[in-house]
C-alpha cells in the first residue's frame, strides 16, 4: 500500500478528512464537490487517451493494407474487368518477329509473334498468333524469344527445335506452340497467355485478358482462380489504355 493511501486510511479512521476517498489506485482528499470536479477531469483525460489510442491503431492498419500503384480497372457496376484494347493488325505480323507491349499494366511486358504454324489457342486467319506474359515466372526475368534451330546468346549448347521462349537468367524453357508450358529447367509453371480476339472483317486484333496464372511478381506466386488472377493482375502498376508495340 502506498502512503498516500496509508495517510488516507489513517485519516478516514481519525474521521479527520470524512471526504478522503479512493479513485481506482489515486487518493482523492477534499469535499464532494472538489471530487466531483476531479473525477469528471479524470474521465475526460482517460477519454481522450482511449481516442488518441484507437487513431494511432486505424493509422498503422491504413499502412500495413497499402497497396502501391492504381487501384483496379473498374466497370460502371464496381466489378472488375480487363481492358479491352486493340493490339495489332494480323496483315503487319511478319512470321517469327516478335512484337513487345505492356498490359495490363505499363510495368508488365508480353510477347506477341505469329508462329508461322497452328498453335495452341493461336488466332488469326492461320491460327498461329500468340501473345504471352514475357516475365519468367522463376523469378521474374523477362525471356528471349527463341526461333526453331538458333540458339540463345547464353547457351550455345541449346537449340531450339520449335519456338521457344528461354530465360538467360536459370536456363527455363517455353514451348510458345503449346501455351507457353515449360519445356525444361526451374520455371515452376508456365507463363500466362495473353487471351487475344480476332475480328475477321478487319483481321485487327485485341488483347481482352490474361490467362491464369497469374503475372509473376503480380500477387502471390501460382495464382489460378480466375477472379484473383484479375484482382492481382491489376495491382502494382498503371493499367494501359492503348497498346503501344515495339519490336525484337
Ligand atoms: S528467372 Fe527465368 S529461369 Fe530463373
Amino acid at each position: 500500500m502506498s502512503q498516500a493511501h496509508r495517510s488516507c486510511n489513517r485519516a478516514i479512521a481519525r474521521r479527520r478528512f470524512p471526504r478522503c476517498r479512493t479513485f481506482g489506485r489515486l487518493i482523492l482528499m477534499g469535499s464532494a464537490e472538489e471530487e466531483n470536479d476531479r473525477r469528471r477531469a479524470l474521465k475526460l483525460i482517460l477519454g481522450a487517451g482511449f481516442v488518441a489510442t484507437i487513431a494511432a491503431v486505424a493509422s498503422s492498419l491504413r499502412i500495413l493494407t497499402f497497396v502501391p500503384g492504381a487501384g483496379p480497372a473498374t466497370t460502371t457496376t464496381g466489378a472488375l474487368s480487363w481492358p479491352r484494347l486493340r493490339a495489332v493488325n494480323a496483315k503487319s505480323l511478319e512470321v517469327l518477329k516478335p512484337v513487345r507491349f505492356n498490359y495490363p499494366l505499363d510495368n508488365t511486358p508480353n510477347l506477341l509473334v505469329k508462329l508461322g504454324v497452328k498453335a495452341d489457342n493461336g488466332v488469326g486467319p492461320d491460327g498461329d498468333i500468340v501473345a504471352f506474359s514475357n516475365i519468367c515466372q522463376h523469378l521474374g526475368c523477362f525471356y528471349g524469344f527463341q526461333p526453331p534451330d538458333t540458339s540463345p546468346p547464353c547457351n550455345a549448347s541449346f537449340k531450339a527445335s520449335a519456338a521457344a521462349g528461354y530465360c538467360c537468367c536459370h536456363g527455363s524453357g517455353y514451348d510458345l506452340l503449346h501455351d507457353a508450358k515449360v519445356l525444361f529447367g526451374p520455371a515452376p509453371r508456365g507463363v500466362p497467355r495473353v487471351m487475344l480476339e480476332y475480328d475477321e472483317a478487319t483481321a485487327d486484333i485485341y488483347v481482352v485478358g490474361m490467362a491464369p496464372p497469374n503475372i509473376y511478381g503480380h500477387g502471390p506466386p501460382g495464382v489460378t482462380d480466375p477472379d484473383q488472377v484479375l484482382k492481382y493482375d491489376l495491382q502494382g502498376g498503371q493499367i494501359v489504355n492503348q497498346i503501344t508495340l515495339s519490336s525484337g
